[in-house]
């Protein structure tokens, strides 16, 4: 325990409680337990301040018309060691995505054509695919995912929108969709004219190369048992209701940093519950920063820089069957097409279940377009676009969910926020700096990892060493 915090509660006339810690965390997503986890086993005294009435934020599992579903981020891809070494020190199970069979790619004029391997496309244009990753990667090795802003050409290669650079190096414009729907639609989630060709590369690095994006063995690898939420879930549960406050949104908070040795202070007002501290961990997106009241305000640039720091718009949607029927047809329940409404889909059967659940993703400009439709046609319209890849049996669901992220108050959009033209140049080497004693955890300002879970798990454990480390200098020179 810090001599500096103690932890105490005082509870006033009308029931608000303050506490007073050694760091107070905003969020209860991913990485804002994990910074708990990892600040509560180095001794330290933490509240975790959480907005909705559960933990996990982008992680979350509800059961709807009898069927379970995973509403946001589920999938481990075999690279994400911070996760896994998670998933195992809690002891969860995790199971494979089925994949057996061949994949359906649908052409531009509706033909549709099934394969295993390699891309359907004549060979001119897998040369072209082929050429175009190797440039992403050559170009991605030379970037550090930690600071993407430090390489000699930032500026430049910021300024470039991806969908322009792709297309000036080749004239073949199937590989030029095909390589652009994987970063643009299957990453960011924004249109590829709408961020630069520096944040497609953050894109990359951040998990090695372009193969580690779209590797059948690699990309959505497993699923854990009981859903990707039951982490949070079992982290705050080991944290104890004394260190987790639900249904508590953080308006406001105030920090002092005096400067001169003596130790800085943060007092964050939530709606049930004050917590006065030492350090405040904000673990919300970036582009959630701006919700919350600060006295002093954040300096200039970081008010400007969270601006352009932006969700970008994914419908997740899921339709679960009596059986998984596409398999016995010789399907792995894989899709791609770009231009279709469901641009991608996979096999989301759940871990030893009969009934069949296919999820495909709906992104930016068509996810806009499908929310627009009355609520029946926009069902109709999602499942006759699974039809395109599995035939009409897919048209006849016993359960449907369509996942609303847009409409999340404490989200905004899905799966994550990045920079938009020219803001990762010129302000993401602010993102990870501290203001005074507020530090910033997302998986969305975290180089390996990048916007995925495995993210979270990283920065959560990074900030709480940082943390850990300005408390024992603290106590090295008290
Ligand atoms: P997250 O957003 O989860 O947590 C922030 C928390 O802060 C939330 O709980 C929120 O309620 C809270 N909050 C906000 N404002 C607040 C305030 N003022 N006061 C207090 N609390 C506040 N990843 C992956 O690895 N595999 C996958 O398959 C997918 N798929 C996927 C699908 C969909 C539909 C989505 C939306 C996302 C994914 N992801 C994913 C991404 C993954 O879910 C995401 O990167 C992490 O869960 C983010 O965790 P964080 O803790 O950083 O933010």
């Amino acid at each position: 325990m810090n001599d500096l915090s103690p932890s105490a509660t005082s509870r006033a006339g009308d029931g608000a409680v303050t506490l007073q810690r050694d760091v107070v965390v905003i969020g209860g997503g991913i990485s804002g337990l994990m910074t708990a986890r990892r600040l509560v086993e180095a001794g330290h005294t933490v509240a975790v301040l959480e907005a909705r009435d559960r933990v996990g934020g982008r992680t979350w599992s509800d059961t709807i018309d009898g069927e379970f579903f995973e509403i946001g981020g589920q999938w481990v891809s075999s690279d994400q060691d911070a996760l896994k070494a998670l998933l195992k020190d809690l002891g969860k199970e995790t199971y494979p995505r089925y994949r057996d069979g061949n994949s359906v790619y649908v052409t531009r004029d509706g033909e549709r054509r099934e394969f295993r391997g390699d891309f359907p496309v004549d060979a001119a244009t897998l040369r072209e695919i082929d050429r175009l990753v190797e440039a992403l990667d050559e170009l991605a090795a030379q970037i550090d995912a930690a600071a993407p802003w430090e390489h000699p050409r930032a500026d430049e290669l910021d300024n470039i929108q991806f969908s322009t650079w792709l297309a000036s190096l080749t004239d073949d414009r199937e590989a030029v969709r095909i390589v652009d729907h994987y970063i643009a639609a299957g990453m960011l989630t924004k249109p590829s004219q709408t961020f630069s060709v520096l944040q497609a590369m953050l894109m990359v690095a951040s998990a090695e190369k372009f193969e580690h994006l779209i590797d059948e063995g690699i990309l959505l690898d497993e699923r854990v048992v009981g859903g990707m939420q039951s982490v949070s879930e079992q982290i705050a549960d080991e944290l104890g209701a004394d260190v987790v406050h639900l249904s508590t949104p953080v308006r406001h908070l105030a920090w002092t940093d005096a400067g001169d040795g003596s130790p800085a202070r943060v007092v964050a007002t939530g709606d049930r519950v004050t917590v006065e501290a030492q350090y405040a961990v904000l673990a919300v997106p970036p582009n959630l920063y701006s919700t919350i009241e600060y006295t002093p305000a954040l300096p200039r640039m970081r008010q400007v820089a969270h601006q352009h720091h932006s969700m970008g718009l994914v419908i997740k949607a899921q339709a679960v069957y009596e059986t998984p029927f596409w398999r016995e047809r010789g399907l792995s329940g894989t899709g791609f097409a770009s231009h279709e409404r469901v641009c991608e889909v996979y096999d989301n059967t759940l871990h030893g279940q009969d009934h069949g659940t296919l999820v495909g993703f709906i992104v930016s400009e068509r996810a806009d377009e499908t929310w627009a439709l009355p609520e029946d046609e926009r069902k109709q319209a999602v499942l006759e676009s699974f039809a395109a890849y599995f035939g009409e049996d897919a048209t006849r669901p016993i359960a449907f969910y369509l996942s609303d992220w847009g409409s999340e108050e404490f989200t905004r959009g899905a799966y994550a926020a990045s920079w938009e033209l020219g803001g990762l140049s010129r302000w993401g080497h602010l993102q990870n700096l501290p203001v005074g004693p507020i530090f910033f955890a997302s998986s969305d300002i975290q180089g390996a990892g990048y916007l995925h879970v495995d993210g979270g798990v990283r920065i959560g454990t990074d900030t709480a060493a940082r943390i850990a480390a300005g408390f024992a200098g603290a106590t090295a020179s008290a």
